[in-house]
């Protein structure tokens, strides 16, 4: 669609999590005008959701070379480890920066030293977190108020739709479709001379997952049909420990934080048996990976639909000091973790891939940066180590405005001459997300096998072919739709491509780790003819 509006800044940031809002942040102190975008409202994205914490070398005795040691071993051999290292060395100044924006870590009440849990994969104390198990909150709070404060523009209720480019083929925009209310309404254009992508993840893709419903692969999907270079999709990291409600319960479901294990919580089936003893050095805190197929295969030895998080030892004190959000999920869902078991299985969390980049958040379209999920830096390997995501957006977004608005400066703004290489021709109708969710879920979930996989592929080949036949019309629900349907049938290309078993991808019908073959990436960009 043709844009109706425009407005120009120097720097476009599509997505208000930690990532988007720290760019912003430092773009803006920098001196740059810059407009940020979101999809509903500023604290809607993952980050309000996120529990645990976010990790970083603070701690006594820690050290980054013990950080970059444990999410090294997460990753299973995928990680850059120059990447890796800029995360860790830096990440214990950017959270003090943190702080010094606004957000309240909880501290003990005699040192006033922040004080640190354990999470899966880490060998040491190293979580800070707020709020006991309300960390995102804090942190969404702080740097909403701070992009307030700091008189930045935003557009709420915006979905991107595609990339602008300049006759010589660099970002110089973004269009997109504002629903209702305030200055802008309809289809629009935001112009700028760097556009920064930080929308988040694609937990949407699947059925079950601890995404809010507005993860659904945007930016991976915008960035495809610009042409840039995407990595890693079939690395989808399944949260091991979710509320479990029922088996047709689809959409986000409450998160049982890693934290939860990390201060002692059992993992146990129906008899009381603590399967991941002696499955793992580091038991229940074993990498994420681990503990997720530990729980996917007692529950088919049992022919069970979940197991249990037991955690009654804790007493009804510390739950409600320590963990008052789980606490009050669990309640509302007629559970109570002081006197029983939580039902828990895994669900979707975290794609470890993304937009490729390198160190300076920079992907292969010149003028588009990506930040955060939708980023693959290179930090997460083939499996993110728990608390590392926070984190990521905090240390990236800094280095994207180091390098985004310096290089602005020197250059004079050009005007934008087209979309992108391959705007979105058919759009996918909005009922069709149930029917894709449900179908890889079922193909692409924590298990998979050629045959599924094949399987999903056919399926997601029918519902796009059914789509040529009858685009859909233009709207809100039917671009999420066309993106959701773009990220999947990229990740399951990727997922039948990677003959092997690594980090988060489980194929039942190669079930080792082949770094003969396999210790690399996948890279995908696709033909404009292929959106
Ligand atoms: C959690 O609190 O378990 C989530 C932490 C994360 O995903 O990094």
């Amino acid at each position: 669609p043709r844009p109706g509006w425009s407005v120009d800044a120097d720097v476009v940031v599509i997505g208000s999590g930690v990532a988007g809002l720290t760019v912003a942040l430092r773009c803006a102190a920098a001196g740059a005008k810059v407009t940020v975008v979101t999809k509903a409202l500023l604290d809607d994205g993952s980050t309000r959701w996120a529990q645990g914490g976010i990790a970083a070398a603070l701690g006594e005795g820690d050290t980054p070379a013990q950080h970059l040691d444990d999410t090294l071993v997460a990753g299973a051999g995928l990680c850059s480890e120059e990447a890796v290292h800029a995360l860790v060395t830096e990440g214990p100044d950017a959270v003090r920066r943190l702080i010094a924006t606004g957000a309240r870590f909880d501290t003990d009440a005699e040192t006033g030293e922040i004080l640190l849990t354990r999470e899966g994969g880490h060998h040491r104390r190293r979580i800070a977190h707020a709020g006991g198990d309300a960390t995102g909150a804090e942190i969404s709070r702080a740097l909403v108020e701070a992009v307030r404060d700091a008189g930045i523009e935003t557009i709420e209720h915006a979905l991107v739709l595609d990339l602008l480019k300049d006759a010589d083929g660099r970002a110089a925009g973004v269009s997109l479709h504002v629903m209702g209310e305030g200055q802008h309404d309809g289809v629009g254009a935001v112009r700028a001379r760097a556009v920064v992508l930080a929308t988040g993840g694609m937990g949407q893709v699947f059925s079950a997952t601890t995404n809010p419903a507005v993860s659904t692969g945007d930016g991976v999907a915008l960035a495809l049909r610009a042409g840039a270079e995407v990595s890693d999709l079939e690395f989808v990291q399944f949260h091991p420990t979710v509320l479990w409600l029922g088996p047709d319960v689809e959409g986000q479901q409450p998160l049982v934080s890693e934290a939860v294990r990390g201060e002692g919580a059992h993992l146990v089936d129906a008899d009381g048996h603590r399967f991941m003893v002696g499955a793992h050095e580091l038991a229940e805190l074993a990498p994420r990976d681990i503990v997720a197929k530990g729980i996917t295969r007692r529950m088919q030895e049992l022919g069970a639909e979940h197991m249990y998080l037991d955690a009654r030892h804790f007493g009804a004190r510390m739950w409600e000091q320590r963990f008052p959000t789980i606490l009050a999920a669990c309640r509302a869902h007629g559970i109570d973790p002081v006197t029983e078991p939580i039902p828990v299985a895994p669900a979707a969390h975290y794609a470890s891939g993304g937009v490729r980049t390198d160190l300076q958040g920079r992907t292969t379209v010149p003028g588009l940066y990506a930040c955060g999920e939708v980023a693959c830096t290179g930090v997460h390997g083939a499996n993110r180590l728990a608390s590392n995501s926070l984190l990521e957006g905090l240390v990236f977004a800094e280095r994207i405005a180091a390098d985004a608005f310096p290089g602005l400066t020197a250059e004079p703004a050009r005007p934008p001459v087209a979309a992108a290489d391959a705007p979105a021709s058919v759009l996918i109708a909005p009922e069709q997300r149930i029917a894709i969710q449900r179908v890889m879920t079922h193909g692409a979930g924590v298990l998979r096998s050629r045959q599924s996989l094949e399987a999903a592929a056919a399926e997601l080949a029918r519902i796009r072919a059914e789509a040529d036949g009858k685009s859909a019309e233009p709207g809100t629900e039917a671009w999420e739709a066309t993106n959701l349907l773009l990220v999947s049938q990229v990740l399951v290309a990727s997922a039948l491509r990677r003959e092997e078993t690594r980090g988060c991808h489980w194929r039942e019908d190669h079930p080792e780790r082949d770094d003969a073959a396999w210790r690399r990436h996948l890279l995908v960009t696709l033909r404009p003819d292929r959106t």
